[in-house]
Formats: C-alpha cells, structure tokens, sequence
C-alpha cells in the first residue's frame, strides 16, 4: 500500500507567522498576556525615571546636579504618567482579560476585535510616551497636568501635547476595554459549554474597576 509521508505541520509554522498570530491575534488570554508584557516594559521605563529622579536628589544636595530642572520636570511627569496609565492600567486590564471570561465561564469577552484593537491603542500611547523625550520634549506638569499649569501660557512647548496625544489615544484604548464588560455578562449562548457554572457575581469587582478608570 502507498503510503504518504506529510511533512511536519510545524516546519512551515514559523517564527514569524507566530509572532503575527500573537499581533493579530484575538484571544482573550494572549490579549490579557501582551497587556502584562506590556505594563512590565512600561515598569522598566518608569523605574529608569525613579532612578534618574533620585540619583538627581541624592548628587544635588550640594550642587546643581547633573538634571537641569526643566529635564527634572519631565522625567517627573513621564515617571508618574507611565506608572498610572501604562504600568497600573495595562496590569488591571491585563488581568481582567485573563481572568474574567474564565470567571464566569465565557469563552471569550464580549467584542474580541475591540478587545485587540484596545491593546494596540494602549500601546500606541505608550510609544508616543516612550519616544517623546527623544525626539521632542515631554510635559513638566505632572501625570494629572493639571491647568493652568498645563495650559498653553506656563507650557508652551510641545511637552504637553505630547501628554496629551499620549493619554487621549491610550485612553480610547480603555474606553474600549471597557465597553465588553459594561455592557454585560455575555449571554448563555457565548459560554464554553452549558455545563460550565458561571460563579454568580464573581466578575463584579473586576466589572467595577474596569468602569472607574474610564
Ligand atoms: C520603583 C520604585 C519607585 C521609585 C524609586 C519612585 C520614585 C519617585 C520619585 C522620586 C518621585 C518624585 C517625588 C517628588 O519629587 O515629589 C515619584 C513620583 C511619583 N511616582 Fe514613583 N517611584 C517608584 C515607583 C512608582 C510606582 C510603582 C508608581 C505607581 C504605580 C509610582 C507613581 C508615582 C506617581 C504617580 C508620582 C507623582 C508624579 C507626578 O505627580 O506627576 N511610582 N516617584
């Protein structure tokens, strides 16, 4: 009898085609996953400003240090912004995905396309974050840039907008993710199997934080 030899389906499963399912991908595990990672690059960001804020403390006791103020300033409102909005956030969103549509026994979240272009909202605002101190400036006013500091008359430079840009596209991102679980438990149908036994009000408290940031 001929037989047929079939080469091993994981020869043409390539690195790259599986760097793309993660980019594309609309699992919400591997969503919850990439937010994860992303908040961890955010930390290390947001730690380098922490180290740089108190090297700047520690050497400028009796010297002018090697931070002029104005770079204080902003590495002082990016560290804040980035641990709020790129550390904290991306972390409680990241959970939420991982762990809510298995709380109550939901085989995905609600929208999974918004879900994923949520991610990448996110992780545009923390680009712009990321290379905003190198090819331009970033605000001096504080993560919650707070008027009329902020305003255009004490910060005319593009600082702000930077901030501004940042948090305005990372936060359509947010609102996004919020949209699935505001808009409800998804329905009996969505769910693994009708055995599964969705735990009666166990996604409340993640329901409720999802809401607060946005
Ligand atoms: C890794 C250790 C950290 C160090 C050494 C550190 C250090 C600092 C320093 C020196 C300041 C400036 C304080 C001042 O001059 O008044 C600051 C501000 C701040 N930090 Fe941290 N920090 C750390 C972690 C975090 C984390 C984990 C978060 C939040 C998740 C955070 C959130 C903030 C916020 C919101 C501000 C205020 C910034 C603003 O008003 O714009 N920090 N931190």
């Amino acid at each position: 009898m001929a037989t047929t030899t079939l080469s091993p389906r994981t020869s043409t499963y390539t690195a790259r085609s599986r760097v793309l399912e993660w980019l594309t991908t609309t699992d919400h595990k591997k969503i919850g996953v990439m937010y994860v990672i992303l908040g961890l690059v955010m930390l290390l960001r947001g730690f380098a400003d922490a180290i740089m804020m108190r090297a700047q403390q520690a050497i400028a006791l009796n010297s002018d240090g090697y931070l002029p103020p104005g770079h204080f300033d902003q590495v002082f409102s990016s560290h804040g912004t980035i641990m709020i909005f790129f550390v904290a956030m991306p972390f409680l969103t990241g959970l939420m995905n991982i762990v809510m549509p298995q709380q109550i026994g939901a085989r995905d979240v609600s929208f999974p396309v918004m879900n994923s272009i949520s991610l990448w909202f996110t992780a545009a605002g923390a680009a712009l974050v990321l290379i905003s101190l190198v090819i331009g400036k970033f605000s001096t006013a504080g993560w919650t840039g707070y008027p009329p500091y902020s305003g255009i008359e004490y910060s005319p430079d593009v600082g702000t907008d930077y901030w501004i840009w940042a948090l305005l596209i990372a936060g359509v991102g947010s609102t996004l993710t919020g949209v699935g679980p505001a808009s409800g438990v998804p329905a009996p149908v969505k769910r693994r199997s009708s055995t599964a036994v969705a735990a009666p009000g166990s996604g409340g408290p993640l329901h409720t934080t999802t809401k607060l940031p946005n």
